[in-house]
């Protein structure tokens, strides 16, 4: 669809193009013209194009896909509908990461600190968790007194400072189209169409304003991608439209079949975030902050910086101990702890050979560790805590996985997510069930 078909003129308050007419060009396969499309979002965005109209629109590109030139005209409408944050008078590189979503993923935590102890500021303005991924700002208000919403100036002053990081509530502002064509595809079955994934969160991205951008872009079991090619796809359309915005942008795509380190839920989250920055704590979450803050603080020009070293020696931990006092959190108060616990044992010898990342996540969101609706309160102590992870080695009766909760009532539905979601098996079969969790790197 051309933007040649417009049935008027924008003066005068006429429409010039009609949603049907989108609509219809998109479902047949079409390319949309950049007129059209921006107003498209435009009117949708005013509450002239009804959500049945922009759910059918979504549910097109999902059948049909997009051009990468309707991917970017996409993205800068989705900007345009909201205001554009600037941190050149900051007077340091600003470097954000983002990833698309997985199961134990508090990365962000121990990597936001990290990088800014290398003197380059890291604004993290992130989100809460909805259904089985987790959400930083839930896992860092198990800290007691920290704060999530802070003002523009507060964050420009913590960025600009010492601390150098900000972990925070987005604020409404940013990318309004998106917050509601997100919303109206999370219930009619939109979410898994990379030029909606794409210019969704690059549009939020770009108009935050960050130098550059790291995109931890997951494939497998417990991420919306399930396949590498697919996940390869998608970061390749995020890498162009942030290269093409001006933002330095580069992907690394990771393995999300097994949940990330040991610990899902919220506040056993930020323990084990803890015990990076103190320079132990699993190896694959050690693995992927460290790949992570070396991507970051290359495109910051810093090639060089040895991050392993900050881990070991305490500079990455007082950076975040000095961010969460600045949110009024006290990084040495005790963390909420679950008034009832549940063990799981392995019933013979053998090495765990399989842990399926979404039915962990779907465990620990019924545990109470996640919301169901956007109005729904976490329950910080909730989660699970594994004992082992794939190719290690458990005998009959030793414990493979803690579920905690408030109320015992929640575990049988937690415990039927798990039915079948992880195996043992003999030696021999369980040495190849480790993957390498960083498997490529994306650039422009
Ligand atoms: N995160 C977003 O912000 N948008 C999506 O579409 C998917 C994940």
């Amino acid at each position: 669809m051309s933007d040649d078909t417009s049935t008027g003129s924008a003066g005068g308050g006429v429409e010039p193009f009609d949603a049907i007419d989108v609509i219809r060009a998109k479902r047949d396969g079409g390319t949309v013209g950049e007129k059209a499309l921006r107003w498209m979002v435009d009117a949708y965005t005013r509450g002239y194009v009804s959500d049945a109209q922009m759910a059918s629109f979504a549910m097109a590109v999902f059948q049909r896909g997009m051009e990468r030139s309707e991917i970017r005209v996409l993205t800068d409408a989705m900007i345009a509908s909201g205001e554009r944050m600037s941190f050149a008078n900051l007077g340091k590189k600003t470097v954000d990461k983002h990833s698309t979503g997985g199961v134990g993923d508090k990365i962000t935590l121990p990597l936001a600190p990290l990088v800014a102890c290398f003197g380059v500021a890291v604004p993290q303005l992130s989100g809460r968790g909805l259904g089985h991924t987790g959400g930083t700002l839930d896992k860092l208000e198990s800290i007691p007194g920290w704060r999530a919403a802070l003002s523009n100036e507060e964050m420009f002053s913590q960025l600009q400072g010492d601390v150098g990081a900000v972990i925070c509530a987005a604020g409404s502002g940013l990318a309004p189209a998106d917050k509601k064509l997100y919303a109206l595809r999370d219930v009619t079955g939109t979410v898994e169409a990379i030029p909606l994934i794409a210019s969704s969160i690059m549009s939020k991205k770009i108009a935050e304003g960050t130098d550059a951008l790291v995109l931890d872009v997951k494939f497998g079991s417990g991420a919306f991608m399930q396949d590498i090619d697919r996940a390869r796809e998608l970061a390749q359309t995020m890498v162009a439209l942030g290269t093409d915005s001006g933002v330095a942008t580069t992907a690394l795509l990771t393995d999300m079949n097994v949940p990330l380190g040991l610990a899902i839920g919220n506040a056993n989250e930020v323990r084990e975030s803890v015990e990076i920055l103190a320079g132990g704590g699993p190896a694959d979450v050690r693995e992927l902050t460290v790949a992570l803050a070396r991507e970051m603080l290359t495109l910051a020009g810093h090639p060089d910086a040895d991050v392993e070293a900050a881990l070991d020696d305490g500079r990455a931990m007082d950076t975040w101990n000095a961010m969460i006092r600045a949110q009024d959190g006290d990084p040495d108060a005790p963390l909420p702890t679950p008034r009832e616990t549940h063990v799981v044992t392995a019933t013979a010898d053998g090495v765990v050979s399989r842990m399926d990342a979404l039915p962990f996540g779907i465990a620990a969101w019924r545990l109470g560790a996640g919301r169901a609706r956007a109005e729904d309160q976490v329950v910080h102590a909730a989660g699970i805590d594994l004992h082992v992870k794939p190719g290690e080695r458990v005998s009959a009766g030793q414990a493979v996985f803690t579920l905690s909760a408030d109320d015992e009532g929640r575990f049988p539905r937690a415990l039927a997510a798990l039915e079948g979601a992880w195996a043992l098996a003999d030696d021999a079969n369980a040495t190849s069930a480790v993957a390498p969790l960083v498997r490529e790197r994306i650039t422009a």
